[in-house]
């Protein structure tokens, strides 16, 4: 048997438990893994309040994210073997929160030593998101990014993927995330009314392109900072992007194995601030579901 994170309804966290069920048995292309790590993202309570659809079968397994050890390969996967680690995006109908889990082996990539469970398991989608944010556009280094939500668990990946590149980077979050966006290289400007004015003074001529992992009035309260509308990509709110005459942000199939390269060689942390027990999920995803993360929650099982 198996313990898994499930939420039995839409609505809230209320809806969320622990239970047991059998050890999942990959089919064609997918992989069973034991789980070492799972990521936690906004997608997980959007999805929980049915913000996402409700095409999920209930009880519905909670994480998108996960690394672990593989313990058995479906038909037609040839590139994974039992016992070798990996990290990847779950398999329909899968949650990371889980002693066991199947991934998606078109969506899973070695786990290089260099990398432990917990940060691996930040990879598939908010370092691979931070990749995409980052190259959708491609700035030329000295060019200037503008992360809104650069606290955040891809905000913070995406802050350092920019100063890798030697693109200036400005970083707006709120006052308790000075430090933890400052050293990333990023300058740090606070969250809040009166925040384009802000940017204006350590940026007279504006952004070169803004990254929104916020959205809403947030992403609106910055827009007129770029002259060219087109240089908004949003993440988070699609809708208000278009809006603005911006883009969507579109994923890529490549980031995850590139930014695990990176993060391999050590060039971007993916700043993993708290780890919780699978018993203890509600409250990893409590901490997410506030939106005021500082960089990325994990659940170990
Ligand atoms: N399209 C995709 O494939 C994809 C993939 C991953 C994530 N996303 C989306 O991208 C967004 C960010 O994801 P995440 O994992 O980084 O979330 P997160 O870890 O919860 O971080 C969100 C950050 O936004 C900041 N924030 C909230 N209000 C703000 C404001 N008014 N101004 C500036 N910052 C503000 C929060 O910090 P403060 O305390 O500083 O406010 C927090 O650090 C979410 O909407 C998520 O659903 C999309």
């Amino acid at each position: 048997m198996s313990k898994v994170y499930v939420f039995t309804g839409y609505g809230g966290p209320e809806t969320q438990q622990l239970i047991e069920g059998p050890v999942p048995t990959p089919g064609p292309g997918e992989l069973a893994i034991e789980v070492r790590a799972a990521g936690v993202n906004p997608a997980d309570w959007k999805i929980r309040e049915g913000q996402l659809g409700r095409h999920w079968s209930l009880p519905a397994p909670m994480g998108r994210e996960a690394a672990g050890v593989v313990t058995e390969v479906g038909d037609g996967v040839e590139d994974f073997a039992v016992g070798d680690e990996v990290l990847g995006l779950v398999a329909p109908g899968q949650g990371g929160m889980a002693e066991h889990t199947l991934l998606r082996a078109s969506t899973t990539v070695a786990k290089p030593e260099e990398i432990s469970f917990a940060d691996a398991a930040t990879i598939p989608v908010a370092a691979a998101t931070a990749y995409d944010a980052t190259h959708q556009i491609e700035l030329k280094p000295g060019q200037t990014l503008l992360l809104l939500g650069a606290g955040g668990g891809v905000g913070l990946m995406a802050t350092q993927i920019g100063r890798v590149h030697e693109f200036t980077v400005i970083g707006v979050a709120s006052a308790t995330k000075r430090e933890l966006v400052e050293s990333t290289g990023a300058t740090f400007i606070e969250s809040g009314p009166g925040v384009a004015d802000r940017v204006r003074q350590v940026s007279a001529d504006g952004p070169d392109l803004i990254v929104d992992l916020v959205g809403g009035d947030a992403l609106r309260a910055v827009a007129d900072l770029v002259p060219d509308r087109t240089r908004i990509i949003s993440a988070a709110d699609p809708d208000t992007a278009a809006e603005l005459g911006g883009l969507a942000l579109a994923r890529t199939d490549e980031a995850m194995a590139k930014i695990t390269e990176v993060i391999q060689y050590g060039l971007v942390d993916p700043h993993v601030d708290a780890q919780f027990a699978l018993d203890q999920a509600d409250q990893a995803i409590a901490a997410v579901e506030t939106g005021h993360a500082a960089g990325k929650i994990i659940v170990v099982p």
